[in-house]
């Protein structure tokens, strides 16, 4: 067991008095959307089983007057899995020679988006490693063709560090949204986990960049990493609070055999719902998704997620042969089945847990878009 949310575990009970101090503190928190840095730190020391009932309750809640029971669907593509970067932790890190290597064409990424919107989807991710063969030239090539093709559609880009200049242009080319998790705002955590050449400045610098273009921008972290602590996940939802994304994605950490890091401990389920809820409270409007890593640990980790404050989900549509390939960790859901694909499926896994699926382009709540012509 990895050292955060230490009482989270079968067995433990708290106290009366414990108890209390917490439910009154996620009141406060469903309240204040804030906490102090010691108030958070009592409920991640101290929590158990029993108070996350009420915990994803709040979290539950506090999502409905901005999104009700909705859940947004994002066609995730994953265009390659070269990466010039050494993230310890991921399975396609530039050093691991145990994976193929493949990317998809401008033509194949557009293939994928089409069969993306006879399905519904209203939103394409292109994620990726970092591979220096996603030009400029070669994104905007690829936004604008999308963009061309279904006008009423949203395109965010996942797919890393990169300059300002570079970040403008994408944007300028109608991409609308961005994914860059700041995987930890932990200094320390973050140096431990990511080689030398790789900077917690710059990763920072990226996401306020991203937002003063005018991106709709998605920060995120994993749960449950090496030498993780509890104070290492304050600064997490501190970081957040003042960044204020308008998307964040929350993991947990799964570990890969073929890196640096094999053989530790994954984070949970139950570890990364908290966080999820204790997210949505402190930031009420974010758009959360129910991520593809907590339906790996969990075969319903995603209903889960929804119960617990997430209203998002992203179905991956890579090519059936690439899925397999985009190993960031083990064991990935819908690498070998493609049920994501069949809506209905979906849709029922959705609507077992209370909520509905939205087929808009499914906006963080105060944006007003521009129309494409004033870009
Ligand atoms: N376990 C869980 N999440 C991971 N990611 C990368 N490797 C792993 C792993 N082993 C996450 C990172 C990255 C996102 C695309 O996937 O947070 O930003």
């Amino acid at each position: 067991m990895n050292s955060i949310l230490p009482k989270l575990k079968n067995g433990f009970k708290n106290n009366e008095m414990i108890k209390e101090s917490i439910l009154k503190l996620i009141d406060k928190l469903s309240l204040n959307n804030h906490l102090l840095k010691d108030e958070y730190l009592m409920i991640f020391d101290n929590i158990t089983f029993e108070e996350t009932t009420y915990l994803y309750q709040k979290a539950y809640e506090a999502k409905i007057p901005y999104y009700q029971n909705r859940v947004f669907l994002r066609a995730l593509i994953e265009i390659s899995n070269y990466c010039k970067m050494g993230c310890k932790y991921c399975g396609i890190n530039s050093s691991s020679n145990s994976i193929k290597r493949y990317r998809l064409s401008v033509d194949e990424i557009l293939e994928c988006c089409r069969l993306g919107f006879s399905l519904g989807y209203k939103t394409f991710v292109l994620q990726g490693g970092e591979d220096s063969f996603y030009t400029d030239d070669v994104l905007i090539e690829i936004i604008s063709k999308i963009k061309l093709e279904n006008p009423n559609t949203r395109v965010t880009l996942s797919i890393g560090e990169r300059s300002k200049e570079s970040y403008q242009k994408l944007y300028t080319a109608g991409a609308d949204r961005y994914l860059l998790r700041h995987e930890t705002a932990s200094k320390r955590l973050y140096n431990y986990l990511h080689p030398n050449y790789m900077s917690f400045e710059n990763r920072r610098e990226c996401l306020e960049n991203l937002k003063e273009i005018g991106f709709q921008v998605g920060a995120g972290f994993m749960v449950g990493t090496p030498t993780q602590t509890n104070d290492d996940l304050v600064e997490d939802l501190l970081y957040l609070k003042k960044l204020n994304p308008h998307m964040i994605g929350i993991g947990p950490y799964l570990c890969h055999e073929d890196t640096e890091l094999r053989g530790n401990i994954s984070g949970t389920l139950d570890q990364t719902l908290v966080m999820v809820a204790l997210t949505r409270l402190t930031l009420p409007k974010v758009l959360l998704p129910a991520t593809t890593a907590l339906g790996t640990v969990d075969m319903t980790g995603r209903e889960k997620g929804l119960k617990a404050g997430a209203n998002v989900i992203m179905p991956n549509i890579s090519p059936s042969e690439n899925k397999k390939l985009y190993e960031i960790y083990q064991n990935k859901i819908c690498t070998v089945d493609s049920s994501d694909l069949d809506k209905d499926n979906l849709e029922s896994k959705v609507n077992s847990v209370g909520h509905v699926i939205d087929l808009g382009v499914g906006d963080y709540v105060d944006i007003e878009r521009m129309v494409e012509s004033d870009r």
